[in-house]
């Protein structure tokens, strides 16, 4: 069975809930950056483990090969299914749930004021740009 990434593909990214859409062929890292956000990675070669998320639904290729101990992770759990978002690819529309100490940074905007540079819960990056009120003198 061959996997395709025909057509772009929405990824919902947890526990923010922020959703993305990812170009056809895209890595999730590369979909996040190209809408100014960021989450934690180093090599973005498939080789750190830096940028590990759980795979909550769906499903991702790796067009380059990219290790199964990188993937599990130090501790695997036979009952979570892990991904690396800077080289997974998605086949389908996708959850991923970053790691505790992860989240998604906005680098655009930096507005919000209760977590700088952080994205608040359900906004997505189109919003995420949008100043509120602001009181004049
Ligand atoms: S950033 Fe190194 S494995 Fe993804």
């Amino acid at each position: 069975m061959s996997a395709h990434t025909d057509g772009p593909r929405t990824v919902t990214i947890r526990p923010d809930g922020v959703e993305i859409v990812a170009r056809e062929r895209e890595t999730i890292v590369d979909a996040l950056r190209r809408q100014g956000l960021r989450t934690r990675y180093k090599c973005r070669r498939g080789g750190c483990g830096a940028c590990r998320a759980i795979l909550v639904e769906g499903e991702v290729i790796y067009p380059k090969p990219v290790s199964e101990k990188v993937i599990e992770g130090p501790r695997p759990r036979p009952d979570v299914r892990n991904c690396l978002p800077c080289r997974a690819t998605p086949v389908t529309d996708l959850v991923i749930e970053l790691g505790p100490r992860d989240r998604i940074v906005n680098v655009l905007t930096g507005l919000d004021t209760a977590r700088p540079n952080t994205i608040t819960a359900r906004q997505t990056p189109s919003t995420s740009s949008t100043r509120k009120e602001q009181s004049c003198p």
